[in-house]
């Protein structure tokens, strides 16, 4: 059982979606097919939390009921306003479908629309008698393509609302920017693209923290080193000019995180105010349990913070405070552990090795990771030049290893860790 992170319910997850501080809960939805461990005709799960430790499972929020999204509901955002949450997200609609597993399309044959659904508590949403599409589908070819528009992302501007959602001129990924007055009716402002930066950019996200502006996508066809997974989530040191509403990125970037295991990641903003970022942890191979068979995870909800031109990615404040209780030995899975590491030096948790190399943290899954592909078992930091503090967080499915509370993040999908931990002295802590 997965202690810290939240997991399938008992069958296919990815994306997070709608991740909102809303009437004194937080609200994760998330892309689910609910029949079976595997991909498929997309639903929206449900879940709430009043601290983003402890989750509440509310089951199937959105599900295919119009032309627009009879195929799928696919990822999207939240936002509130005049005490509703209005959900944005893209339908996709088959015009290929697949014979022998109709939740599936042929050929990418697929055409994406944007639809809405609102909710006057954020519990009860009618599929049934909502429109649902506020952006049909794509015409115009200098604009996007019709089937790979998809993910908006909603905020609230100083006079506006915008969204973004993540395309591709079929070369290269693109962004395109909306505006709307009031969320219902939306006007088409701009697009923003990169050469050599993947071909399609899902999920994409834009936030400002400590003042710099941040764009987060996932391209595709991104990381050519031949290895599983080639598409990544990146964060694009950038800045959005309402006025005009264009969106300049620049050429700094960094990977959300190391591991290369994390996808699609979605941010909010706390109860707080802090930039809160969760994303999906992909899964190569589902896990069978006494409860049904699963496969997805999402990371630790973490806060992003910018300085010196780095973004920092810690554990959630609420998340920090809950593993304070020590222990002697490691529970099965749910725990935290603390060290620091010197050159040379290593501690092995379970069978996933984590070294200190020429001022390099290097970690190793090969003895965790038994699975057929292609897939990356080994990650590094570049050069640290100050402090090597590991704060670890353990559990059956993922490791996290934040490097100096989040100057670099390590997160990684394990299979078959047992409870043995050697090397470098530690530190444990359970959850209170
Ligand atoms: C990213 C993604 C999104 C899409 C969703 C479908 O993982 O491909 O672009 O909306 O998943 O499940």
């Amino acid at each position: 059982m997965q202690k810290i992170h939240f997991k399938a319910p008992g069958c296919w997850i990815n994306d997070p979606n709608g991740f909102i501080w809303y009437k004194g809960e937080y609200h994760l939805f998330y892309q689910c097919f609910p029949y079976s461990a595997q991909w498929g005709r997309m639903h929206w799960g449900h879940a709430v939390s009043r601290d983003l430790v402890h989750w509440e499972e509310k089951g199937i929020a959105l599900f295919p009921s119009k032309t627009d999204d009879r195929s799928g509901c696919f990822s999207g955002s939240a936002v509130e306003y005049d005490n509703k949450m209005y959900i944005f997200y893209t339908g996709v609609n088959y015009t290929e479908e697949n014979p022998e597993n109709i939740n599936t399309c042929l050929n990418d044959n697929f055409i994406s629309a944007q639809l809405m659904i609102t909710s006057e508590d954020g519990m009860k949403f009618d599929n049934i008698s909502d429109k649902k599409t506020v952006i049909p589908p794509i015409e115009d070819k200098n604009t996007g393509d019709k089937t790979h528009t998809r993910d908006p992302k909603v905020w609230r501007g100083k006079n506006a609302w915008y969204m973004v959602l993540g395309s591709t001129d079929n070369k290269n990924g693109r962004l395109l920017f909306y505006r709307s007055e009031d969320l219902c009716s939306w006007e088409y402002v701009s697009f923003t693209e990169k050469d050599n930066f993947g071909w399609m950019w899902e999920c994409p996200d834009y936030f400002e923290a400590d003042g710099t502006g941040i764009t987060v996508f996932s391209p595709m066809g991104f990381t050519d080193d031949g290895k599983e997974y080639d598409s990544n989530a990146v964060c694009v040191f950038s800045s959005f000019d309402e006025e005009k509403g264009e969106m300049k990125l620049y050429d700094t970037y960094q990977y959300l995180d190391l591991g290369l295991d994390l996808y699609a990641p979605q941010s909010t903003t706390d109860k707080d105010g802090n930039r809160v970022i969760i994303a999906w942890a992909r899964m190569p191979e589902s896990v069978k349990s006494e409860n049904g068979e699963w496969c997805g995870l999402m990371s630790i909800p973490r806060i992003a913070e910018v300085k010196n031109g780095h973004i920092y990615f810690r554990p959630h404040t609420n998340i920090k405070n809950a593993f304070t209780k020590k222990i002697s030995s490691p529970e099965k899975s749910g725990y935290m552990l603390k060290t620091v590491l010197e050159n040379g030096e290593s501690i092995n948790i379970g069978g996933y090795l984590i070294k200190r190399d020429n001022d390099k943290i290097i970690t190793d899954r090969s003895a965790v990771f038994n699975v057929k592909g292609n897939y990356r078992l080994t990650a590094e930091t570049p050069v640290i030049n100050d402090g090597y503090d590991l704060e670890i967080y353990v559990d059956e499915n993922i490791i996290e290893v934040f490097i100096n509370n989040g100057e670099y993040v390590i997160s990684n999908v394990v299979y078959g860790l047992t409870d043995r931990i050697s090397g470098k002295a530690y530190d444990l802590y359970a959850a209170e």
